[in-house]
């Protein structure tokens, strides 16, 4: 069964062919109108969005399909103490996909161990955003012609911003791409993405000053600072509005520099920006769109197929990260993937650590 957790978990030939695919629809959008009539997709959005949630919705609706779901959890029976588990079995039941966004981190892995359909990640708290990255890359192939030989200044928030972290790990299918991880020391990429850029050797350089670099990059991705992640807002108020790029920061820059940003924005670009022929992140989310027709009309031929419940896991194994999704979905089988650096939560890839086993004293 072909979830999609992260864009990685796609070969390259397989985004290759998505990627050829998208073009298609971009450019004989008429010819898929009927392509998933009669196919349903599942809409859970436990957390806020704008462009994602509608821009599935669209794509499923461009394609003939049609949608059910919610976009605010107060309205589904997840307030009514409902498991994810269970949330995920039933909806799996009515529909042939799943799209889901989650605050918790490693949500969308849960969700696939529960699921008969694929399961797509729109969002699971800091960690990671795939859709994204296959809007970010189409955008790049579209504009540009090729993600090799590329300076990329990645700029912002690098610790909470998923979009960051799931297309830095992309890029490593790509020749020398150099990265520029613009941010402040509090907001810079987590230790464990560090340690995936050095055993891929893919090199980058980390950096707090956005001016600097300006004039040597291909591309820029702007982010803005994730303000609901924070446990201490007084830290983002210290942070915010700390990078804005403007028109005359541009001045310098290359001629065919793309500047791009997932959306929404704050204030980390200037309005005045909009009108240079550089700034790209509208035409992003319209490639957005397309690319998640393509992505849906191919993961609407998977057949469906149900998991083995009952993952034994281990249960005297905690994860470290307060907000990995087996925090709150307590009933999650706890596992481990191995890397160099250690054994790391199957869902959220963070430390885990061994709980001592609680000795009962029966009293006589
Ligand atoms: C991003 C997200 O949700 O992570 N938005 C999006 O999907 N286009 C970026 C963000 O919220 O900052």
């Amino acid at each position: 069964m072909r979830h999609i957790i992260d864009l990685s978990d796609l070969k390259m030939e397989e985004f290759n062919e998505l990627y050829k695919l998208t073009s298609n629809i971009i450019d004989r959008p008429e010819g898929y109108t009927e392509a998933c009539r009669g196919k349903v997709l599942g809409s859970l959005f436990y957390e806020p969005s704008t462009r994602t949630n509608l821009s599935f919705s669209t794509a499923m609706k461009r394609l003939g399909g049609s949608v059910i779901g919610f976009s605010n959890p107060s309205a589904s029976s997840t307030t009514k103490g409902e498991t994810l588990d269970d949330t995920i079995t039933m909806v799996s039941n009515y529909a042939d996909m799943i799209v889901m966004r989650h605050p918790s981190e490693g949500a969308a892995t849960a969700a696939s161990f529960f699921s008969e359909v694929p399961v797509i990640n729109a969002g699971d708290g800091g960690h990671l955003h795939p859709t994204q990255t296959l809007t970010d890359m189409i955008t790049i192939l579209r504009l540009r012609g090729s993600a090799d030989n590329m300076k990329i200044g990645i700029c912002g928030d690098l610790k909470y911003g998923r979009t960051v972290h799931s297309l830095i790990r992309f890029l490593a299918n790509y020749k020398n791409v150099q990265f520029y991880l613009i941010a402040p020391r509090q907001l810079a990429i987590p230790e464990y993405l560090r340690q995936f850029m050095r055993e891929n050797k893919m090199k980058f350089f980390e950096v707090s000053g956005l001016e600097p670099v300006i004039p040597m990059l291909d591309v820029l991705y702007m982010t803005r600072i994730q303000r609901e992640r924070f446990a201490d807002i007084a830290v983002y108020e210290s942070l915010r509005g700390i990078y804005c790029l403007t028109k005359a920061k541009l001045r310098d820059a290359k001629k065919d520099l793309l500047v791009m940003h997932p959306l929404p924005r704050v204030d980390e670009i200037a309005k005045d920006v909009d009108d240079d022929p550089r700034a790209v992140y509208f035409d992003q989310a319209r490639f957005g769109m397309y690319a998640r027709m393509a992505l849906l009309l191919t993961l609407s031929k998977e057949p469906r197929y149900r998991m083995p419940k009952n993952i034994p896991g281990r249960p005297n194994l905690r994860c470290t990260n307060p907000k990995c999704i087996t925090r709150s979905e307590t009933y999650l089988p706890m596992e481990t993937h191995r890397t160099p650096e250690g054994e790391r939560c199957i869902y959220c890839e963070q430390a885990v650590e061994y709980r001592k086993r609680r000795v009962v004293v029966e009293w006589e």
